[in-house]
C-alpha cells in the first residue's frame, strides 16, 4: 500500500513520535509500505510521521533500489556519534520543490533495532550520514528548515503559505 506523504503544515510533522515497543507483522507490513511509499515519491528515505504515524520509525535506501542490500530500517533510531562538517543541498518529501544547503556532520553513527527488535548501530558517510540525522530529526518533531537561518526558513514558510492559499500545497 501507497502512503499519501504528509506534507509541511500538518502538526503530525512537528511532534517527537512515539517509541515502537510492538515488534510484530502489523510493524512488518508497515516497513514494507513505507519502503513502497518512499519508492513512489522518488526518496531516499521517509520517516513514519510523513506518512502520518507518529512512531519512531524511517527507511532509508540512499541507492534507490539499486543495491538491495542498502536498504535500511531504523526503529527507535539514536544519534550516538558524529565527526566533522558537510554542506550539500538537502530536500524533504514532505516540503518538496525546495532544496537549501545544510550543514551536517560528515560521520554520523546510528544505534536503532531491527525490524525483530535487535540492537545494531551503522556509521555512514556524507549521504547516509545526512539520511540518519535528517530521518532521526523528523522522529523529533525537527525538520530541515529547522537547521536553516531565521530569513531562509521564513523566506520558504511565505512561499508555501502562498502556494497554500492557492490550493497548491
Ligand atoms: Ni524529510
Amino acid at each position: 500500500m501507497i502512503y499519501p506523504i504528509v506534507k509541511f503544515g500538518n502538526p503530525v510533522l512537528e511532534k517527537p513520535a512515539e517509541r515502537v515497543s510492538n515488534f510484530d507483522g502489523e510493524l512488518k507490513k508497515l516497513v514494507e509500505d513505507m519502503f513502497e511509499s518512499m519508492y513512489a515519491a522518488h526518496g531516499v528515505g521517509l520517516a513514519a510521521p510523513q506518512v502520518g504515524i507518529a512512531k519512531r520509525l524511517a527507511v532509508i535506501d540512499i541507492t534507490f533500489k539499486e543495491d538491495p542490500d542498502a536498504k535500511l530500517v531504523l526503529i527507535n533510531p539514536e544519534i550516538i556519534h558524529t565527526e566533522g562538517r558537510h554542506t550539500q543541498n538537502e530536500g524533504c518529501l514532505s516540503i518538496p520543490e525546495f532544496r537549501e544547503p545544510v550543514m551536517r556532520p560528515r560521520k554520523v553513527t546510528v544505534r536503532a533495532q531491527d525490524i525483530h527488535g535487535k540492537f545494531f548501530e551503522k556509521t555512514g558517510e556524507e549521504l547516509l550520514a545526512r539520511a540518519f540525522v535528517h530521518e532521526t530529526d523528523h522522529l523529533n518533531g525537527k525538520l530541515y528548515i529547522h537547521h536553516l537561518s531565521a530569513l531562509k526558513r521564513d523566506m520558504i514558510k511565505r512561499k508555501i503559505r502562498k502556494l497554500m492559499k492557492a490550493g497548491e500545497w
